[in-house]
């Protein structure tokens, strides 16, 4: 706990560096000020030519580590789910496919945002701003 309530801080200390006044900028870490917020919304994250994330290389592992020990089809109750709701099962790609879009915004990081709905604060595993760009890039190149 006392090592991710550190990193948190690191991170935010990042953040708030990444916004200062540097004038020019943009450069860096895909471009100067972003919202971090547990509020939801469009990422605008885009497909790059020749990315290489897909579910097998990047999306299985990610919402192993992070989204299924509340969202998987084998917790059959709310309880059991962490109060995740039923049917919102991330352990398979087609499970994901069915909530892409929610996805998206709970979880997901572009150039204007960065969402941090999902996992809750609470959770023992929270991704990195860039793993949650790597989500926004492989959603954005259909999922594949
Ligand atoms: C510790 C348990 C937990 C983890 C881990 C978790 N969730 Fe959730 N999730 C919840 C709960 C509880 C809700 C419902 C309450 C809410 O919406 O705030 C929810 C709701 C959602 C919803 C909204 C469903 C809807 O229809 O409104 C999405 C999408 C979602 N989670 C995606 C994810 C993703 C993606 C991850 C991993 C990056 C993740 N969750 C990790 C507990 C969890």
């Amino acid at each position: 706990m006392p090592g991710r309530t550190l990193g948190l801080v690191v991170m935010a200390l990042v953040a708030l560096a990444g916004c200062g006044p540097g004038g020019g900028g943009g450069g860096d870490d895909g471009g100067g000020m972003r919202l971090r917020t547990r509020s939801r919304g469009a990422t605008e994250a885009t497909c790059p030519d020749g990315s290489t994330l897909t579910y097998e290389t990047f999306g299985r592992e990610f919402f192993e580590a992070y989204c299924v020990r509340c969202h998987d089809s084998q917790l059959a109750t709310v309880g059991e789910r962490n109060g995740a709701p039923l049917g919102t099962d991330l352990d398979t790609l087609a499970g994901v496919e069915m909530h892409l879009e929610a996805v998206d915004s709970a979880a997901a990081a572009g150039p204007t945002r960065v969402n941090l709905y999902m996992p809750p604060p609470s959770s023992s595993a929270i991704p990195s701003d860039a793993e949650r760009d790597q989500l926004g890039e492989w959603i954005a190149c259909g999922a594949p």
